[in-house]
């Protein structure tokens, strides 16, 4: 079967000629970012953007996140504000993104927000998908490539396990550098983390204080209340396998190296860890294994990300 994976491309000027036409034509590819992998298409079309939320089996309510090349871009969508300024400085291009206002004559559809007066955006880093950025004269509607509330992809095969052949283009960049999503801050008012990430906690709360309140009135990421980052299999957390046909996700030195023990980190290195955690729980659920208990992961840093993700993913 040489042709099963003819959809997967490496990069080249070819391959970005032939990403823009499609783009450009209001097709999806599904591209690397440093992040994860994205189901990219062009934020102005709303051909475009139903169709990620058609071939994500998205949810209607849980709006995208749009990705620009440049702060000039981006200024004609949103309206920006000193907390802006500080994190951009800092951050960018990177695994933050931002949530402020729309802009009036902002051009987005409003399928890609699902028509909320503001906007999450982000100015990603990985050189892939900053070139097709440059190449192209519209935002990038891009969630996470994979279909709605499962894991995560962090390679191109990940992306073709999800989506198969439903879009034409996959952009091989090799395994995603960061592996766990971007933080999602709320900057429309006191600053507010919506979804932990790779930017931590501590990170942004050095900069300004931030609101830790979890006022259930206002609007918190929709895409965080439900179950998500599901592997399809069940997933135990805080918990040791009673049998050797149960695999047991790990993190540090202390754990021995049994056929069903998955590792994170061996150096309890939480970067290590969370590049390695959807990974791990793709290949267990590939292995046939029917369940996954998983030890305690350190709560600070980088952790609270690996254990929100790991939270929803036992849900
Ligand atoms: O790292 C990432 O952020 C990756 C890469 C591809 O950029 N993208 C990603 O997108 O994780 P997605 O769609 O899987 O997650 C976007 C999150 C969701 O939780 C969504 O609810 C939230 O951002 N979001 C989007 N627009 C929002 C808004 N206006 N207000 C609050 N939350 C918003
Ligand atoms: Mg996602």
């Amino acid at each position: 079967m040489k042709n099963f994976y003819s959809n997967i491309y490496s990069f080249n000027t070819k391959v970005l000629k032939k990403t823009t036409k499609y783009l450009n034509q209001g097709n999806l590819v599904a591209i690397p970012t440093e992040t994860v992998y994205g189901l990219a298409g062009n934020a102005y079309s709303q051909k475009a953007v139903k169709n990620i939320f058609k071939i994500k089996k998205r949810p209607k309510k849980n709006p995208l996140i749009i990705h620009y090349r440049n702060i000039s871009d981006a200024k004609k969508d949103v309206v920006f504000n000193k907390n802006f300024y500080k994190l951009y400085k800092i951050f960018c291009p990177g695994p933050l993104t931002f949530i402020l206002r729309q802009n009036k004559k902002s051009k987005i559809s409003p399928f890609a927000t699902s028509s909320l007066k503001t906007v999450a955006i982000r100015f990603p880093k990985n050189r892939i998908v900053r070139s097709i950025l440059k190449s192209i004269n519209f935002p990038l509607a891009m969630p996470s490539a994979n279909l709605s509330s499962s894991v995560s992809p962090v390679s191109a095969l990940d992306v073709f396990e999800e989506l198969k052949k439903k879009i034409d283009i996959i952009i091989d960049g090799g395994s995603a550098k960061i592996g766990i999503e971007s933080t999602v801050i709320d900057l429309t008012g006191k600053p507010r983390i919506l979804r932990p990430g790779f930017i931590t906690f501590n990170d942004l709360n050095r900069l300004f204080k931030l609101d830790l309140s979890n006022n259930k009135s206002k609007i918190k990421s929709p895409g965080m209340l439900k179950k998500h980052y599901s592997p399809g299999i069940p997933v135990i957390l805080n918990k040791k396998p009673k049998y050797s046909d149960q695999a047991y996700i790990v993190f540090g030195k202390k754990f021995r190296n049994n056929k069903n023990y998955f590792n994170l980190s061996k150096k309890a290195n939480l970067k290590e860890a969370a590049a390695n955690l959807y990974k791990t729980m793709r290949k267990i659920k590939k292995k046939g294994y029917k369940k996954i208990f998983v030890t305690k992961i350190p709560n600070k840093g980088l952790g609270l990300a690996i254990n929100d993700r790991l939270k929803r993913a036992s849900k």
